[in-house]
């Protein structure tokens, strides 16, 4: 579910993330991998203030794996160990619970030292609406038990899923919001449908995706929809219109007089791109950000 966000819920948000901070040692921040930056909270730094805390790749299986690695290393240069996962099918999930308790190492050998038995790590799933939280949380707990959170003014009872015997984990995610107001975040959320469809310009979305993928990924474009002449000028639309056009000829999206159905072309092009039809493709990498 895609929430309206107003300044009201993002001040419940937080605070209803602040409420969980208080009963957990680590974070686990889920960003999606074909867009980390722009799945990013803007306050997540401030949010967090402080707590131990691992990034997660999520729906690796849709990014381009060199730019994935690529953001390993951005991370890994800002302190932060980040992992590429695909919760849906769960590769990758086994490295979590290493990684959070290398986190909490230093606090389990001081309660040793102090004779105390150490308890199980507690950690937190944090994200953006869609970056799949639920599905990451149902994964780790190894069945289906995360009703959709995305409600931020509904308060539930907490719950701890045991992940084998050294972890917690929260059964409520902590829901961030994106740094909408910026409009490339925007058009990058879009078309990996981190936003709802029926909000969206889809043909602005197809747009922006038709101009990333001829810079990036032309070969893709060429094979998926067998376009022989990509344009060499991206700063006239026609030429990228023209492409739209040309996928809605080849999948018949055409209405009376011949005229291309450019809203039924644009759909055809973002949402093949969302499912991963288009190959593994990564709509930011950290060069962008200088
Ligand atoms: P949320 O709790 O953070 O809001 O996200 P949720 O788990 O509901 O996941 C959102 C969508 O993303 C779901 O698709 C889910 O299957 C998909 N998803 C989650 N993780 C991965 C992953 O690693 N790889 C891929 N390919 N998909 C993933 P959905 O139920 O089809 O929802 P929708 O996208 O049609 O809205």
């Amino acid at each position: 579910m895609t929430i309206q966000w107003f300044p009201g819920h993002m001040t419940k948000a937080r605070r209803q993330i602040e409420d969980k901070l208080k009963l957990i040692d680590v974070v686990i921040e889920l960003l999606d991998a074909r867009v980390p930056l722009s799945s990013r909270n803007p306050m997540v730094d401030e949010i967090l203030r402080g707590k131990p805390r691992m990034v997660l790749l999520n729906k690796a299986d849709l990014a381009d794996p060199a730019a994935t690695a690529e953001w390993v290393r951005y991370f890994a240069d800002q302190g932060l160990k980040a992992l590429p996962v695909d919760a849906a099918s769960g590769t990758g999930v086994k490295e979590i619970l290493p990684r959070v308790k290398e986190l909490w190492a230093d606090k389990i050998a001081s309660q040793l030292r102090k004779g105390i038995n150490p308890r199980a790590v507690r950690a937190l799933i944090v994200g953006i609406p869609n970056v799949g939280k639920s599905t990451l949380i149902n994964q780790l707990a190894g069945k289906k038990i995360a009703a959709t959170g995305d409600r931020p003014g509904v308060t539930k009872g907490q719950q701890w899923i045991k992940v084998g015997s050294e972890m917690d984990l929260l059964d409520t995610p902590g829901i961030l919001w994106p740094k909408f107001e910026d409009q490339q975040v925007g058009m990058r959320l879009a078309a990996t449908g981190a936003i709802k469809e029926e909000l969206l310009h889809m043909d602005e979305v197809a747009f922006f995706t038709i101009k990333e993928l001829i810079v990036h990924y032309p070969e893709a474009l060429r094979e998926r929809f067998g376009i022989a002449e990509l344009p060499r000028e991206l700063d006239e639309p026609d030429g990228i219109v023209g492409v739209m056009e040309a996928v809605g000829r080849k999948r018949g999206a055409v209405v009376s007089g011949g005229r291309i159905d450019l809203d039924k072309a644009s759909l055809i092009i973002v949402r093949e791109l969302r499912a991963g039809k288009l190959g593994r493709i990564s709509l930011e990498r950290p060069a962008d950000f200088g």
